[in-house]
């Protein structure tokens, strides 16, 4: 379906061709003078140039070719030469039905899907999970969901860092605390035991642990370097240590990211790639892509026009260690051969941009990709505390996921219970489901790459540009259409009269028929009755043009912003319009289906930033 845009700029277009003037100065915008006009043109400024000739008697031109069109109630010129234009009230009725009628809400999907995937999450395993891997997996769960909203095929991997140094640690705090342990015997042939020696809360108490004291031990720290480096070469032993801090910090991640309502496809990481890296070294010297340089083997990825400048990409550590650009590229090596990806796109912290050029470079330059694969560096900025630092505790310390998500679950039960509108347990249900909402709407109204502050106090109120607030209003919209699904079905309980209140337990399944039936074109929508009911349809009819936006230029943040604009005219209108009394009924069936595309819209735009909205707040 076309945007709204489209439709007025074609009409635009035929003014513009009959006025003797050029079509592609026919483009419509929407106004930015919304107390003067609905949409705009400024084709006949730019008109003026070509056709020597002013601006304001070109757009008068345009606009008697325009006064008995379908679409607009008002055409004019305004000096200096602006076309003001509105909408006629039936023609925005009508765009919203084919809207309604239309499974995807008037969203044009790809036409030839694109095979996407969506490196996100990115925690590194026995490490717990902090703030910093919030920002990942909430921007890359959203991403996914809009590449996939538009009919790709799209794949989101973990991309775990499940390889390095802090493995080699734990396998050395480990044989400190329990060297009999068979894992350490080098002489043992046997099975290993398939039990871990080790539960999730001591490996969590483990790693710090043997992070600190490596820092004040060197004997210590070269021990686990070598345990590392054992481990990636095959140590049998710790091989099996490995598998079991995997089982168990897999299962706790799960949950984790289960609670943050992100999902992966994959849960691939860094340590399943290693199997390519032996070929990929080797192909890279034969082809003379790769050289040494001091001991270690690097690939030049420097370009003639890099204002700043960008070191070679490291392949081979002077020891003849695998780095952190190896096994990035070794997973496009996966990738190609696995997936064949048209995309790759990253949602990691900015700070790792220069890791990403390089790779992207290397990758590009020795063939590993297609020429023709994207690949997309999606950098985001850091979460702040209200001091402007990179958040911590009240203590000051590293603030952990979990901590983070209770404490926000906290202040919204308290506000929840100040309600008092629900009993404790749905309370405590709800407090969860709005939490989320408090949070991921905090982190994605911001523009991805921005540094931003973390207000837990704005964050979870009910007002202003909010999560909790967005939900307050789909919340709203249920509960009319709610009442209204039961007092149409006490109606027909009755033959046919009018009936206040009736039946509460059908209610919902009443108002979710609704929805059906406005989409089945039998509920229909009208033309506005009023100025806020004009100006909620606007808005409402602005859904494709905004996803288009926002997929193109992969901005979640474009969708909070729609979806704060369609909350607001949403409860102007509520507060302007007897909906439930109106007594004309073909009037209110007219609002109920304008109710029914509002919810779709706004639960369409929170589905596609990871959360949902409660039945009751
Ligand atoms: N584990 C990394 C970190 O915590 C992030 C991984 C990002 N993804 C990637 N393909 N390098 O910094």
């Amino acid at each position: 379906m076309n945007t709204l845009s489209e439709l007025i700029t074609k009409e635009m277009e035929q003014a513009f061709g009959a006025a003797g003037y050029d079509a592609s100065y026919a483009k419509v915008t929407l106004s930015n003078r919304p107390d003067l006009c609905e949409y705009q043109c400024n084709g006949a400024m730019a008109a003026a140039k070509a056709y020597h000739k002013a601006p304001f008697l070109i757009a008068e031109d345009v606009v008697a070719h325009l006064q008995d069109s379908a679409c607009f109630s008002l055409a004019e010129a305004v000096k200096p030469g602006f076309i003001n234009l509105k909408l006629k009230p039936e023609y925005v009725a009508a765009f919203l039905q084919q809207m309604a009628e239309d499974e995807h809400l008037g969203v044009e999907l790809e036409k030839i899907p694109r095979t996407i995937m969506v490196d996100y999450g990115g925690p590194n395993v026995a490490k717990p999970l902090h703030v910093g891997h919030l920002r990942s997996a909430i921007i890359g769960e959203s991403v996914k969901r809009i590449m996939r909203y538009k009919g790709n095929q799209v794949t989101g991997d973990i991309h775990l860092g499940d390889w390095g140094y802090q493995m080699g640690l734990i396998i050395t705090e480990l044989e400190k605390r329990k060297p009999q342990l068979p894992y350490f015997d080098e002489g043992f042939t046997g099975e290993y035991p398939s039990e871990a020696p080790f539960t999730i809360g001591e490996l969590e108490e483990i790693y710090p642990t043997a992070s600190a004291y490596a820092k004040e031990h060197e004997e210590y720290r070269e021990k686990a370097l070598h345990a590392t480096y054992l481990l990636q070469n095959g140590h049998r032993g710790y091989r099996a240590v490995w598998n079991h801090i995997m089982q168990i910090s897999v299962a706790d991640l799960k949950k984790n990211y289960q609670n943050l309502n992100v999902e992966f496809d994959l849960w691939k990481g860094e340590a399943d790639v290693q199997k390519y890296i032996p070929d990929m070294v080797r192909k890279l010297k034969d082809e003379g892509f790769a050289h040494y340089d001091e001991g270690a083997l690097v690939v030049d990825v420097c370009e003639a026009d890099d204002k700043k400048e960008v070191p070679p990409c490291m392949i081979l550590k002077s020891d003849g260690a695998a780095l952190y650009d190896t096994t990035d590229l070794a997973t496009l090596v996966e990738r190609e051969k696995l997936y064949r990806p048209n995309e790759v796109i990253y949602v990691v912290d900015k700070r790792q941009e220069l890791h990403f050029v390089q790779v992207f470079r290397c990758a590009k330059k020795t063939g590993i990709v297609r020429p023709e694969t994207k690949l997309t560096f999606l950098g985001f900025g850091t979460m702040n505390g209200k001091d402007g630092k990179p958040f911590k505790t009240r203590e000051g310390g590293v603030m952990r996921l979990e901590k983070l998500i209770q404490e926000i679950d906290d202040e919204m039960y308290k506000k929840i219970m100040d309600n008092r509108t629900v009993g404790e347990e749905e309370a405590k249900e709800t407090a969860r489901t709005v939490g989320l909402a408090a949070i991921k709407y905090g982190d994605l109204s911001n523009q991805a790459a921005k540094d931003y502050v973390f207000d837990v106090d704005r964050f979870t109120s009910f007002e202003g540009n909010t999560g909790p607030y967005i939900l307050y209003t789909i919340v709203r919209i249920k509960s009319i259409l709610a009442k209204y699904g039961r007092s149409e079905e006490a109606k027909l309980a009755r033959g046919g009269e009018p009936e206040d209140d009736g039946l509460t337990r059908c209610g919902e399944t009443a108002a979710s028929d609704l929805s059906g039936r406005v989409q089945a074109g039998d509920l229909h929508l009208r033309a506005a009755e009023n100025e806020f009911e004009k100006a909620l349809m606007l808005e409402v009819a602005r859904f494709n043009e905004m996803i288009d936006v926002v997929y193109e230029e992969i901005a979640p943040h474009k969708i909070c912003a729609y979806l704060y604009d369609v909350a607001n005219t949403f409860n102007k209108f509520y507060h302007e319009t007897k909906i439930l009394s109106e007594t004309d009924e073909e009037k209110k069936a007219g609002y109920i289906a304008l109710l029914v595309l509002t919810k779709r819209v706004l639960t369409t735009c929170i589905d596609l930033l990871g959360f949902e909205a409660p039945e009751r707040m």
